[in-house]
């Protein structure tokens, strides 16, 4: 049954949702199963590691709740830390197993994270049946191409490619069936044949297809990640073998929630400053709960595209109304709202499907498998890392004792498959919630951050175009943006040698400022984006994912492992990650020699 699609046919679903009849038909929501508003409740502090700003203060909103309790008998053991108990199962989940002769189709396989997660399933689980790979194209040649090209042949898979020598191609084309298809379409963009051949035959469905702009244009982020997986899981209820619905979302769906943030699902209606009214310091009664309803969002979407049609703005005025509607529900941009719009989604649809769903943090280059510093695109921190080694940028817009929450991506696909095969061999249908984060157990400070930049790019400097190593400063940090943009004029005028030219041309001065105003605008607009990251003042529980690993053998926490409390973040920022960064997204330019 076709759900709605924003981008193909908005204007029908906005009708009948005006009717209020399509909904009834397309079960947005069947069935409430909880009253509750699970949020984060409670007026506990917590104690502090006396590394991070915001663990120091009592929040309204900090909870010592310890989520669902997945306990099971087993024998306890000191971590490695040798400050907590785990749980050991000598047994272990049985991931290996699970994976065996299993169906899955996948989307999102192009990008980052899946082709981490299939190198690793096809490498630990050869016998793996099949692995359906939902790719956007224009035909089925098209979709092999991009298989190729962007999975088979790339560096990522050279292990598994040592492992198969001459027969790896057609291994690899045994196991991955390339679907022409789109997460925004009607049956996900899948011929009838393809559709039945899918649902016949799949045991779990995997969903890490998003679009993770910030600041994306709000229909373009609705269709895909709220209504996305609502067409996922529609799709899910015509698979008649289905173990598991598992969905990547992200740990900052948590929005502008504070202090310590626990892994629990969102109840429709819901929303973050829902709970500030709630649970906050606002003692004034007259406040009325904001309540957050998708067919409402869909319905605002229609009516933007239908009176903007003509208008020139129509980019950025889609993009500002996604961000006014984040903040109006309490998050803080257009990605985390309609990712946590794509949870209720799916705890909404899901009727007896065990549903799995993982939330990562930032996720960066891989730590070990299937080697160290593997890495795509330029995502998240590492503009601003790249910017500083290269002597463009020597501050930035952020909170010194603040954390950056990062996990790598080899241990966010270990913990998913450890979670898949936990929840997908139970046949319970629950709906598990695993954050995938480092900020309370092993928080990465941003001055700590800083200082391990400096360090690395002071003992292996980029080499600019002359051959000269670019020598970096100490990193500075601004509390406001106020004073970002000064340092950013500052730096902008000597590195252009715009102040001492001012006086003898005035056409050339004249450019140069055009320069400097741009590339000091760009700054501001990166910090502007990241400001909510950069300050953020919420840190992700991960209680479930570590009972999690506590379910494990000890073969399978070391093939499987996700143990982000024991990375050293020293090591894995200036042997690793910037390593990383230099060979796989600047592709060795800037290298010594
Ligand atoms: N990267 C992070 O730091 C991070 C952190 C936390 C959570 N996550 C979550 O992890 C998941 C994977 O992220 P990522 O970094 O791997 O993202 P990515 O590199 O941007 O890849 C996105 C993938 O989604 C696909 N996609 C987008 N729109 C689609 C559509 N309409 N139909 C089918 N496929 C579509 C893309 O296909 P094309 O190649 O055709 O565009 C691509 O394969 C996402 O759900 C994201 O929210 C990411």
């Amino acid at each position: 049954m076709e759900a709605f699609s924003l981008s193909s046919s908005i204007s029908i679903a906005s009708r009948t949702v005006a009717k209020g009849s399509c909904f009834k038909n397309v079960k947005l929501f069947p069935k409430s199963k909880r009253s509750t508003v699970y949020c984060q409740s409670g007026n506990h502090a917590i104690k502090s590691t006396g590394i991070s700003s915001v663990l120091t203060e009592t929040s309204p909103l900090i909870s010592q709740d310890h989520g669902p309790a997945l306990m099971e008998s087993g024998s306890l053991v000191l971590s490695p830390n040798g400050k907590d108990y785990v749980e050991m199962h000598d047994e272990g989940i049985g991931i290996a197993k699970f994976l065996r002769g299993k169906a899955f189709l996948i989307t999102g396989a192009t990008g980052f994270l899946g082709k981490v997660l299939i190198e690793k399933i096809l490498r630990t689980a050869p016998d793996v049946r099949k692995i359906f790979v939902l790719i956007k194209a224009e035909n089925k040649e098209a979709a092999l191409e991009r298989l190729e090209n962007e999975i088979i042949n790339i560096e990522l898979f050279k292990r598994l490619k040592q492992i198969h020598g001459k027969s790896y191609r057609a291994f690899l084309l045994s196991k991955l069936i390339p679907m022409v298809g789109n997460i925004c379409e009607a049956n996900l963009g899948l011929d009838e044949d393809g559709a039945d051949f899918i649902t016949k035959d799949v045991d779990v469905i995997i969903n890490s297809a998003a679009n993770t702009t910030f600041d994306e244009r709000y229909d373009a982020a609705l269709d895909i990640n709220t209504g996305g997986p609502m067409r996922l899981m529609n799709f899910s209820k015509q698979c008649p073998k289905l173990k598991l619905f598992l969905q990547v979302s992200t740990a900052y769906v948590n929005g502008q929630r504070q202090g310590r943030i626990m892994e629990k699902p969102f109840c429709s209606g819901e929303s973050i400053a829902g709970e500030f009214v709630l649970y906050g310091n606002n003692h004034n009664h007259q406040v009325s709960l904001p309540k957050l309803r998708i067919e409402d969002e869909i319905k605002i979407v229609s009516k933007s595209k239908k009176d903007l049609q003509d208008d020139n703005s129509v980019l950025q005025k889609m993009k500002e109304l996604g961000m006014q509607r984040a903040n109006k529900f309490g998050w803080q941009d257009t990605y985390v709202f309609t990712k946590a719009m794509g949870e209720m989604m799916i705890d909404n649809l899901r009727g007896n499907i065990p549903v799995v769903v993982i939330r990562p943090s930032v996720i960066e280059s891989t730590y070990k498998e299937p080697f160290p510093g593997w890495m795509e695109g330029n995502r998240m921190m590492d503009p601003i890392i790249l910017h500083y080694g290269k002597g463009q940028l020597t501050g930035f817009l952020v909170d010194p004792n603040g954390v950056l929450d990062v996990v790598p991506a080899d241990m966010v696909v270990n913990a998913t498959l450890a979670a898949m095969a936990k929840h997908g061999s139970a046949g319970k249908p629950d709906y598990s919630v695993y954050q995938v984060a480092s900020s309370v157990v092993n928080p990465l400070v941003f001055r700590e951050l800083a200082k391990l930049l400096y360090e690395h790019f002071s003992a292996s400097p980029f080499i600019d175009p002359t051959g000269n190593p670019v020598r970096v400063p100490k990193m500075k940090l601004f509390s406001s943006m106020e004073d970002f943009s000064s340092h950013l004029w500052r730096h902008a005028v000597n590195r252009t040698g715009l102040g001492a030219l001012s006086n003898l041309d005035g056409k050339l001065s004249q450019k140069l400022e055009i320069i400097c105003r741009k590339s000091v605008e760009q700054a501001k607009y990166l910090a502007s984006i990241y400001e909510s990251y950069t300050f953020y003042r919420g840190r992700f529980d991960n209680s479930n994912t570590k009972r999690l690993m506590g379910f494990m053998s000890k073969e399978e926490r070391q093939q499987f492992g996700f143990d982000v409390e024991n990375v050293d973040w020293k090591d894995y920022i200036t042997n690793v990650h910037i390593p990383g960064l230099r060979r796989h997204v600047m592709k060795g330019r800037g290298l010594n020699g």
